[in-house]
């Protein structure tokens, strides 16, 4: 397993290039599923989970070519409606096949995705939905079976505006009779680009980027070719990592959808300018404590929380960090603190009391934002940072150590 070495203190400048969101070109993979032909993406990042999309969707029978950060999917020839478990296991988001399968050819089978660092991660809201379409769901040895010789239209109104139910409800919908009502969607982008991209497909969706998503359904989608949205998490990783060590400017980012990050960051001290494509950020002198609650979109964003965190941890006082969304999501305080950073967990707020300064040590991801908040330490960190299990941050950031040493971070990757 790879490990990263930090040398933390160096000072960061220049510009790096954000990459094409990974929340968003999974679901897109999966709704490739849905056409009868070949479906092309580009911007696509080079990341563990794109690649185990990738082998996915290879082992349901369609055809993958990637090149060039360009995906090129040909759907016409599946043959396998089965996500096996040893895959499903290592990336919660091959459960996006189940809508799109069950849409297209009435029945699939999906292992149940296990939970993650920070704990169970249900799929009631995706099942309840697919029932609700008319789709007979069963568990067997740890498989969701869903069968539907159609699906029909109905309403469905989530408990909570879940990202993959949302995603999964839409993929199903677009090909059921009739009409389908979603209440409480998510209203996350990449959500939103899911919807622009089935209606390119074809598909009627209105009331996109609203928490009511009204989907007429239509016989057949065709071929598209879909460029993915910049990665908002990424960025706001890079803004906190300029906020505390450099100016730096962002490429390819979309300042529109970090509104909360950028708010919050002002209230830091920080100094932002931005154009319609790009961000720029300067170095902090003294960070100001600033309490963040995680909110879906358009709040502050859980995925983003564990990356606060770290750079709370040397503000000038105390603040609060509370997640909403996920209620255990805190395997990297004992982590951070390892570094020096003086952080305690109270049910689902963390408190961080501001240090002077943190200092190097050997840490663990546990999670990909965790593993990016302790790179954000470990820059910050006096002397050298150990960080093992980096699988887990190449799971979701595209070459983040020499996106980092091109801004003059020191850090290398050491392949065990
Ligand atoms: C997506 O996960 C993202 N992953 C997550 O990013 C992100 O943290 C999350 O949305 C919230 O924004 C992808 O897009 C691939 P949810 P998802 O369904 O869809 C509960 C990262 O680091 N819930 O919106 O799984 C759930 O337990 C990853 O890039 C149910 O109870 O998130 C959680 O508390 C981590 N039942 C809340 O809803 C369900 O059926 C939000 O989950 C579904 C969800």
């Amino acid at each position: 397993m790879d490990k990263f070495i930090i040398n933390g203190g160096n000072p960061i400048s220049g510009s790096v290039d954000i990459s094409g969101a990974k929340n968003a070109v999974l679901p897109l993979m999966t709704a490739a599923l849905l056409v009868d032909g070949e479906t092309t993406i580009n911007s696509v990042p080079d990341l563990r989970d794109t690649r185990t999309m990738i082998r996915l969707l290879k082992i349901i029978g369609a055809e993958v070519a990637f090149k060039n950060n360009s995906l090129a999917i040909n759907a016409s020839g599946v043959n396998n409606l089965e996500a096996p478990y040893d895959l499903v296991k290592t990336m919660r988001a091959s459960f996006y096949v189940l809508g799109p399968l069950l849409a297209r050819f009435g029945e699939v089978r999906v292992s149940l995705p296990g939970g993650c660092a920070w704990g169970p991660r249900p799929v009631d809201y995706h099942l309840k939905g697919l029932e609700k379409l008319g789709a007979t769901i069963s568990l067997e040895s740890g498989y969701i079976m869903a069968k539907a010789k159609y699906l029909k239209g109905n309403k469905i109104s989530f408990d909570f505006p879940s990202v993959g139910a949302t995603g999964n409800i839409l993929m199903a919908s677009v090909l059921a009779r009739g009409e389908t009502r979603i209440e409480n969607a998510a209203k996350e982008p990449e959500i939103v680009q899911l919807c622009e991209v089935l209606n390119k497909m074809g598909a009627n969706i209105i009331g996109i980027g609203t928490d009511k998503i009204t989907v007429h359904g239509v016989d057949k989608l065709h071929s598209v070719d879909i460029d993915v949205i910049p990665d908002r998490v990424e960025a706001g990783t890079y803004l906190i990592a300029g906020a505390t060590m450099g100016d730096i400017t962002l490429n390819n980012c979309n300042p529109k959808h970090l509104e909360d990050v950028i708010d919050k960051l002002k209230l830091s001290g920080a100094n932002i300018s931005s154009t319609e494509n790009s961000l720029s950020i300067e170095k902090i002198e003294l960070v100001e404590a600033v309490d963040v609650t995680t909110e879906v979109y358009p709040g502050f964003p859980t995925d983003l929380q564990a990356q606060w965190m770290a750079f709370m941890s040397i503000a000038n006082g105390k603040s609060t960090i509370i997640d909403t969304v996920y209620h255990d999501r805190f395997t990297h305080i004992p982590e951070l603190n390892r570094l020096g950073a003086d952080i305690q967990l109270k049910d689902n707020k963390a408190i961080v009391n501001g240090v002077k300064k943190l200092t190097g040590a050997q840490v663990m991801s546990t999670d990909i934002r965790a593993s990016a908040a302790l790179i954000l330490g470990a820059i910050m960190a006096e002397g050298k940072t150990e960080i093992s299990r980096v699988y887990h941050i190449d799971r979701g950031y595209d070459s983040i150590e020499k996106k980092f040493q091109s801004l003059g971070a020191d850090i290398k990757r050491i392949n065990q």
